[in-house]
């Protein structure tokens, strides 16, 4: 299984993306991840990506396409696995295209999960992430049993810096001019399947197995 989540923020590629990867046990690509971790730990990529990531635009390129085609050719993405926000621009749907035309692979599937604007400021203003283990919850929509406290594993829930409501905006802006013009990209190579992400978390994910299948 090689899948590619695609949407805008607030969309629930990570939350779909974590249900998807337990089933299929294919490891978990967040380029936002590895960023978010690259930048606490201050390492070279961080440095050179905070900047990006506070504004809400994207990081160039380059410095992403690096990451991905490195992390791809590790052992354990051999038999398969799940891209969620990467690729984001035209250049880098090509990367992604050619690396894995050199390995001798292809896509299984892009799945676009589609969700009105205004639900989307709802979902990111409401989020909290958890500091130690990185699970995601919602408020309103998929609150912790016990305020502020993660239920896996007990760490602080905090709030993204990006999704302040100024940065939301700019976010979603840049995915529109961005990022949008890759769904009739993959809609050309027939395997975008477009879910309606509007509905609650099981019915989405109950939708993207059973086109899977
Ligand atoms: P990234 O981390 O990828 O952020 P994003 O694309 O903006 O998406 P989000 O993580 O905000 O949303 P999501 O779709 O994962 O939603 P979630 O499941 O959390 O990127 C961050 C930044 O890194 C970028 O701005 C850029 O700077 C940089 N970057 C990353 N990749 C890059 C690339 N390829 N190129 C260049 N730069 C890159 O859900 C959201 C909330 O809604 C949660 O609270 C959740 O609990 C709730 N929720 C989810 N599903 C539902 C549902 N069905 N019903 C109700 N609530 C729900
Ligand atoms: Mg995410
Ligand atoms: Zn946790």
């Amino acid at each position: 299984m090689r899948i590619v989540l695609l949407g805008p923020p607030g969309a629930g590629k990570g939350t779909q993306g974590e249900l998807l990867v337990k089933k299929y046990k294919i490891p978990h690509v967040s380029t936002g991840d590895i960023l978010r971790a690259a930048i606490k730990e201050e390492t070279e990529l961080g440095q050179k990506a905070k900047v990006y990531v506070e504004r809400g635009e994207l990081v160039p390129d380059g410095l992403v396409v690096g990451i991905v085609k490195e992390r791809l050719a590790r052992e354990d993405a051999a038999s398969g696995f799940l891209l969620d926000g990467f690729p984001r621009t035209p250049a880098q749907a090509e990367a992604l295209d050619a690396s894995l035309r050199e390995m001798g692979m292809q896509l299984t599937a892009v799945i676009n999960v589609d969700v009105d604007t205004e639900i989307l400021l709802e979902r990111l203003t409401g989020r909290r992430v958890c500091r130690d283990c990185g699970a995601t919850y919602h408020i309103k929509f998929n609150p912790p049993t016990v305020r502020c406290v993660c239920d896996k594993c007990g760490g602080e829930l905090y709030q993204r810096e990006d999704d302040a409501a100024e940065t939301v905006r700019q976010r979603l802006e840049v995915y529109r001019k961005q990022t949008e013009p890759l769904i009739a990209y993959y809609k050309e190579q027939n395997i975008l399947y477009t879910v309606d992400g509007s509905q609650e978390i099981e019915q989405v994910f109950a939708d993207i197995i059973e086109f899977l299948q």
